[in-house]
């Protein structure tokens, strides 16, 4: 199969990338390197294109006959979305709006999307299925959803195969420590535990330690970025007998507060983390944790890395590695 990888310079995209090599499957990786880094693009030719650039969009698909699209690419910092929402949409949806064209003009059928967590908004409390309604609260999240929604829609008019895969937290890196998560701003918690940890970045921020949660931070179900991957290949497979457009949730299944990870975390480094309680970030909900038996029954996954100091230490050693 020959695939293309959009955002495959990015953190999950390049375990994409990797993990389709590996299969013998040949990847062309297409990235505009504004957050991606043309040193995680080791598994496949790089086509820098932008997906809010129409003739290089065309050219990254002229003379190419791909069998699937993977699409990675969006912006996806929260409170920037609330900031500049603009921006959002544009990357988000009209970004994957022009790259559905492309595709549908190359007669490019089956894609695998990257979705969100962030289309439910703020769940109640419990685990969150498929059918839980999607309100998303921030325009990342919204950005996401319509895309999620022009997929149906393209389904319907043009026959284009999708599935959208909504992750939950993506952590971890490969065991060899050969790509990893870096962030120029970076505003997740594992790797902002373990730049604390390091001295390369400031004391950790516990964002809110007054929720309604048994230790008052927020509970997040962390998933492992190889994991994501794998389902991905999984996914492009389901397509093969389930035509039409659809939406799986990935996650382990198990929440852990901002506390259990600080803790992990100790384990894993054998150190203190440094950090401070700060006031509650806005549009953070208290809980999120993934029912994945939707992607485990049809797609047949079932995450490899379900154990959370194993996930945070192959984020460790990736961090460790790095001059930072
Ligand atoms: N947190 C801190 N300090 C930090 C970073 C995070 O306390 O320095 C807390 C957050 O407040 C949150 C938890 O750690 O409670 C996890 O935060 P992340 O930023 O790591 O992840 P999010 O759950 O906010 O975000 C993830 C994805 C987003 C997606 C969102 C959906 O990274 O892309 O889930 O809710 F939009």
């Amino acid at each position: 199969m020959k695939a293309l990888v959009c955002g495959g310079a990015g953190y999950i995209g390049s375990h994409m990338a990797r993990l389709l090599a590996a299969h013998g499957h040949e990847v062309v990786v297409l990235d505009d390197l504004s957050t991606g880094h043309a040193q995680a693009v080791q598994w496949g030719r790089l086509v820098e294109a932008d997906v809010l650039n129409l003739p290089s969009l065309e050219a990254a698909f002229a003379g190419q006959r791909f069998d699937a699209v993977f699409h990675f690419c969006a912006r996806s910092l929260v409170a920037e979305s609330i900031a500049r929402p603009y921006d959002y949409y544009a990357s988000n949806v009209v970004g994957t709006l022009n790259l559905l064209e492309a595709m549908r003009r190359h007669g490019v059928r089956r894609l695998v999307f990257s979705s969100s967590a962030s289309v439910y908004g703020q769940p109640a409390s419990g685990m969150v299925g498929e059918d839980h309604p999607t309100q998303p609260t921030h325009p990342y999240g919204a950005s996401k959803l319509m895309a999620e929604r022009i997929l149906a829609d393209a389904a319907v008019a043009y026959g284009l195969d999708s599935v959208a895969l909504r992750y939950f937290n993506a952590a971890g890196a490969t065991a060899d420590a050969c790509i990893g998560e870096s962030h120029a701003c970076e505003t997740h918690l594992i790797p902002n535990v373990l730049r604390a940890v390091l001295g390369s970045g400031p004391a950790l921020e516990i964002f809110g330690g007054d929720y309604s949660t048994p230790d008052g931070t927020c509970i997040r179900d962390y998933v492992h970025v190889e994991d994501l991957a794998q389902a991905h290949l999984q996914a492009l497979d389901y397509l093969r007998a389930h035509p039409g457009a659809h939406a799986f949730n990935l996650g382990n299944g198990r929440g852990f507060s901002v506390r259990q990870v600080i803790a992990a975390a100790s384990v894993v480094t054998g150190r203190t983390v440094p950090w401070d309680m700060a006031p509650r970030r806005a549009g953070d909900p208290p809980m999120l944790v993934a029912s994945s038996q939707r992607a485990r029954a049809e797609l047949g996954w079932s995450p490899a890395w379900t154990g959370l100091e194993a996930i945070i230490e192959s984020a460790w050693r990736w961090h460790r590695a790095q001059p930072w």
